[in-house]
């Protein structure tokens, strides 16, 4: 089997092509160099050249506050890109895995999720992965739509690295505690996608770790976790204005990943342990 994954310079998609690596799979590990998602030519030359059976597109815009200011890029890159790719996906057959995430949601209420429910995202990074969705609906049958939220990884920014640089310089730190969701690790997300892309189980999935938590509690475990004494004091969202508005609810059902047999990701108590020894190493 071929996989080309998108993204490799980012939190997931290194992860993506180090778990196929370590099972052997011959990998595209490609980057913005090999092409620019916008650049649709170039994106054919190399893929037309490699002949992937499956194409992992973990690259994306993610800068969600900056996507405010920068709407027209963030879908050119989340929604025009995703096209292109999709469009070349569908000519050279290939299976398709689009990554994307619970701000497609508007996050009301305290329900799950589930892969069917309304999609309206509050903000202009959700809204350019919602029209990346839509594309892969609109060209593919044999794809792989999975959703994640507050991904972390050893390659790349993320909250837990944020807390652990704050957690040195501060004796306190006021984290919001009224968005609830799920952390995902990179690495447990690319072991499931390895295995996902050997079957023909096409559709939406969620797929974070186990478990929801308030940004206020993750960061209560990283400090209990890393021995950091730093007080932590729970704020609302309002307290802490953000140019991206964020959905208040992002818990996502995995009921899709237990009907189609896969497996569900560890708890998220269990993979930050495991993250934070990993980028202790
Ligand atoms: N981070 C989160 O909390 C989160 C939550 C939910 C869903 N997601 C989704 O999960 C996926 C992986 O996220 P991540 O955190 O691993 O992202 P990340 O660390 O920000 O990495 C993004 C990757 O996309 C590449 N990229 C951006 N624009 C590109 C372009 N025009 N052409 C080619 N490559 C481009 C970047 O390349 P450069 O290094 O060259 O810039 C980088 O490799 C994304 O689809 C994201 O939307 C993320």
């Amino acid at each position: 089997m071929k996989v080309l994954v998108t993204g490799v310079t980012g939190q997931l998609g290194f992860d993506v092509a180090r778990v196929l690596k370590e099972k052997n799979v011959e990998v595209f590990a490609a980057n913005r160099n090999d092409f620019s998602l916008t650049d649709y030519r170039k994106a054919q030359e190399v893929m037309r050249k490699f002949k992937p059976d499956v194409i992992i597109h973990a690259a994306a815009y993610t800068a969600v506050d900056k996507a405010e200011e920068e709407k027209e890029l963030a879908f050119k890159v989340n929604g025009e890109g995703t096209r292109n790719l999709a469009k070349i996906a569908k000519e050279l057959d290939s299976k398709f895995v689009y990554i994307s995430t619970d701000y497609v949601f508007p996050g009301e209420g305290d329900n799950f999720y589930a892969t069917t429910d309304k999609t309206a995202p509050l903000n202009v990074y959700g809204a350019s992965k919602l029209m990346g969705e839509e594309a892969v609906r609109e060209i593919l049958e044999k794809y792989f739509i999975v959703r994640i939220s507050w991904v972390f990884g050893v390659n790349g920014k993320n909250f837990v690295k944020t807390m652990l640089r704050l957690g040195k310089e501060r004796e306190e730190l006021r984290v919001v505690s009224d968005q609830v969701g799920s952390p995902t690790y990179t690495y447990d997300l690319a072991k499931l996608l390895s295995n996902m892309i050997t079957t023909t189980k096409y559709g939406i999935y969620h797929a974070t770790n186990e478990g929801v938590c308030s940004w206020a509690e993750f960061a209560e475990e990283i400090f209990k976790l890393s021995n950091i004494k730093t007080k932590i004091i729970p704020i609302v969202s309002e307290e802490y204005p953000t140019p991206a508005k964020r959905p208040k609810n992002s818990r996502l059902d995995k009921i899709s990943l237990d009907e189609n047999g896969f497996n569900r990701l560890p708890h998220w108590k269990d993979a930050l342990k495991r993250y934070l020894e990993e980028i202790e190493l």
